[in-house]
């Protein structure tokens, strides 16, 4: 007998990918049921040949799509020269370049600096770390249905239990989540205020209070926007404490809402923001981009990062930054936009169970209900729905508490015949309710 918990549910496998069972947690188990061959922009091709369209896009990573011939010059040239040096010793062009850009173009006035690192959750901790450090406050506030990465202050930040923190705790006992509004369920953003000022009234000391993290639209916790008004009030509140702003930008940032980034979108700025996913083109890098005084705040060497700011993946970025100056991309997702609000609110009217359509740019959430009048969430026909976009041809995951909401990641260089393909696809896959 083991020692060992057992997780209840294990993942079933389908036996061409034994080999997966064989050697992963089952934890890891992918939610595809084959090999991934090849990419292409917003396509991929399966190891049976089989083609989808890819709306999953790396969870939002493959902003610029599969390969993008821009990132992949980039990437080639670079390799040509080295693929390593850690920043903090051996300096290289391509990350300084990037960092000029990066603080060139968020919606910060005052000057900012970047500090680049690999994931999500790594800019996380690091921008949690500099805002306690430059304001020598210890707590910091964070919103129920949040997600922020699954390192262990991440982790601790994040907003939504399961499958993310259940049976890792404790957490950080210097966080305290309020929640965020969500106007389908009747969460206004007042009653968030005041629940905000409440908390900072009455349980935790502004004083003490360092930062508070929202996402512009929640991505993990069920591709819900904040309203510009509630994100301009929380500035009014987070500047009245002087307490710092940090937005997560993980997944709102490069081009997926409309703006280059989501605070341009939301007309909101913030005193400090994480960028990951879209950033590298598909290769892994990160940033913490903030204002000056605050990111200066650090001593020596108490910030880095081995592979932090890796030559490659800033070439690829900088390649990233082409295609937006180069191939009109906002204009793309403007009109990839415009397609993709018709279609899915016209299913909206059509299909008793498709409860909410929403999300800012292309970051379109579905929710699935059981009826338009109960609301009452339905996991069981988002999953029926996946599944039958999946025989489609289309690919796409769910989202939310309870699993209930169906999101589209698909490329921002996806062409508009693809765009409505999915569309068609999707609809499809909901006819067959
Ligand atoms: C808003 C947000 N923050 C942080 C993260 C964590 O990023 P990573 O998985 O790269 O650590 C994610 C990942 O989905 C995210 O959506």
């Amino acid at each position: 007998m083991s020692i060992y918990r057992i997780s209840v549910t294990v993942k079933s496998m389908p036996q061409n990918m034994n080999s997966i069972k064989r050697n992963v947690p089952s934890a890891w188990y992918p939610t595809m049921d084959s090999f991934i061959a090849k990419g292409k922009n917003a396509e991929i091709w399966d190891k049976n040949n089989k083609r989808y369209l890819d709306f999953v896009g790396g969870y939002a990573v493959l902003n610029t799509g599969h390969l993008n011939p821009r990132v992949v010059k980039k990437v080639k040239n670079q390799l040509n020269d080295y693929s390593h040096s850690c920043f903090a010793f051996a300096p290289h062009e391509n990350a300084v370049e990037l960092c000029e850009q990066i603080n060139k173009r968020y919606p910060i006035k005052e000057k900012t600096k970047t500090f680049l690192v690999n994931s999500g959750a790594e800019a996380v901790e690091n921008a949690i770390k500099i805002a306690k450090y430059a304001t020598g406050r210890e707590k910091i506030i964070a919103f129920k249905g949040g997600f922020h990465g699954r390192t262990y202050l991440a982790m601790g930040l994040t907003g939504k239990e399961k499958p993310y923190k259940e049976g890792f705790g404790p957490f950080p006992k210097f966080i305290s989540h309020i929640d965020f509004p969500y106007e389908y369920r009747n969460i206004s953003d007042e009653k968030v205020l005041n629940q905000l000022e409440n908390l900072l009234a009455k349980k935790i000391n502004p004083k003490n209070v360092a930062a508070i993290v929202v996402e512009i639209q929640l991505g993990e916790g069920g591709y819900i926007p904040a309203s510009e008004s509630f994100l301009a009030k929380l500035r009014t509140i987070t500047n009245k404490h002087k307490i710092l702003l940090i937005f997560d930008e993980v997944q709102t940032g490069f081009g997926r809402t409309g703006e280059m980034f989501g605070a341009s979108k939301v007309k909101v700025e913030p005193d400090m923001v994480t960028l990951a996913k879209g950033i590298g083109g598909g290769f892994p890098l990160a940033a913490v981009v903030g204002k000056a005084q605050i990111m200066d705040s650090v001593h020596d060497a108490g910030i880095g990062s081995t592979f932090g700011a890796s030559p490659i993946s800033c070439a690829a970025a900088l390649g990233v930054l082409d295609v937006f100056d180069n191939d009109n991309l906002l204009d793309k997702v403007k009109k990839q936009e415009t397609i993709m609000t018709k279609s899915l609110e016209s299913m909206k009217n059509s299909f008793e169970f498709v409860g909410d359509v929403r999300g800012y740019g292309i970051m379109k959430g579905v929710e699935i209900v059981e009826d338009k009048k109960s609301k009452v969430p339905s996991k069981e026909l988002a999953s029926k729905i996946i599944n039958n976009s999946k025989k489609n041809g289309l690919l796409l995951v769910n989202c939310g508490k309870e699993g209930n909401v169906i999101r589209f990641m698909g490329p921002l260089t996806t062409p508009l015949k693809q765009v409505k393909e999915a569309m068609e696809m999707f609809n499809g896959a909901l006819e067959k309710i």
